[in-house]
């Protein structure tokens, strides 16, 4: 509409007369609409000047990390770099088990990751005659995160630390970068933001994606971390995901998500005996994720995600759906 169209010129016209022409910009990508939705803004605004990163936290869903590549490298022409973290996530995950300690592991190493490449950025940036410093890093909030962040700092405090790219510029600031904070998206809503992205050419399906966690599956698996058992959930995931889709039904349902419980449960496939985890389905509905409903699924479809995760994936002996809402329960497990 009028008044997006209207926004983006006056997105980009603004970012280049921040920025200028010679400094570099750098932000974090994710591969969700936001980040996505503000790195376009700035591929647009200034070019190669502006450098997303990726790192990639070994806890991504199944191909994700190839996917983001693609449509933001190939597809929307974004100057990406991949970190591979995984090794030295999962390996710094190794026998944790508290939620808390598992979301701040992850936060850290991811800041640590961001860091080191942020800074070969800048060593880069100085031996290119023709571009500038880093000087700037670029932020995808919302006006929802905004206050919802305000309200944390409420005396009912933190239920959860969240983890997204909050904490770096500060952070950064503290090194050599000196880095400003761009904050495009800030006056939005999600439903502008996914305007905003359909005209910046991004693919309905990105455009439409459900939200995902920054610590990913990490906290979709209850107890310990290991390279086996986000395999088991990547795949139970994939399925239950494809079948939401295939149903037609993944616009209607606000988040969905496989996870992985420590326990495990008996059960017979052909005529052996196994023994396996037991896999949890989660999926909501929400209009502001404060609160959310489970989603009623009709018994029969159900039934057949149950019965193609069990067959299709091994570990798995047992699917339960999730029937809690939110209050009490979070959308989250962990
Ligand atoms: P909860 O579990 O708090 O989740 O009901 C509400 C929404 O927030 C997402 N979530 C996160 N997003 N970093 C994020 O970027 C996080 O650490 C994080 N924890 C929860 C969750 O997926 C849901 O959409």
């Amino acid at each position: 509409d009028w008044e997006m169209e209207n926004f983006t010129e006056k997105e980009v016209n603004r970012i280049r007369k921040l920025v200028g022409d010679k400094a570099q910009v750098i932000g974090a990508v994710s591969g969700g609409v936001d980040s996505t939705v503000a790195a376009k803004l700035l591929k647009e605004a200034i070019g190669d000047r502006f450098h997303a990163i990726l790192v990639d936290t070994g806890l991504m869903r199944l191909n994700e990390c190839e996917q983001v590549k693609e449509t933001l490298q190939e597809h929307l022409g974004i100057n990406l770099t991949i970190v591979d973290g995984s090794e030295l996530f999962l390996g710094r995950l190794a026998g944790v088990v508290e939620p808390e300690a598992k979301r701040k592991i992850i936060g850290g190493t991811f800041i640590d990751l961001f860091e080191i490449e942020a800074l070969r950025i800048e060593k880069g940036a100085e031996n290119t005659p023709l571009a500038g410093k880093v000087e700037w890093f670029l932020q995808g909030t919302l006006y929802a995160d905004i206050i919802e962040s305000l309200s944390f700092r409420g005396p009912s405090a933190t239920i959860k630390s969240h983890h997204n790219a909050g904490g770096l510029p500060a952070r950064m600031q503290n090194g050599e970068a000196q880095l400003k904070l761009l904050e495009p998206l800030r006056e939005l809503f999600k439903d502008e933001v996914r305007s905003f992205g359909r005209q910046l050419g991004i693919h309905e399906d990105l455009v439409m994606r459900h939200p995902f966690p920054g610590p990913g599956i990490g906290i979709r698996i209850i107890g310990e971390i290991t390279p086996e058992r986000v395999e088991i959930v990547r795949r139970a995931d994939h399925i239950f995901i494809s079948m939401i889709k295939e149903a037609g039904l993944y616009q209607e349902v606000t988040q969905a998500y496989a996870a992985l419980d420590t326990n495990r449960a008996v059960g017979v496939q052909g005529d052996s005996r196994v023994y396996g985890y037991i896999c949890i389905l989660r999926a909501v509905t929400s209009l502001d994720m404060m609160s959310a409903e489970p989603y009623e699924f009709s018994w029969t479809l159900l039934k057949a995600i149950s019965r193609r995760i069990v067959n299709e994936v091994d570990g798995i002996a047992r699917v339960v759906y999730d029937t809690t809402s939110k209050p009490p329960g979070t959308i989250e497990l962990e």
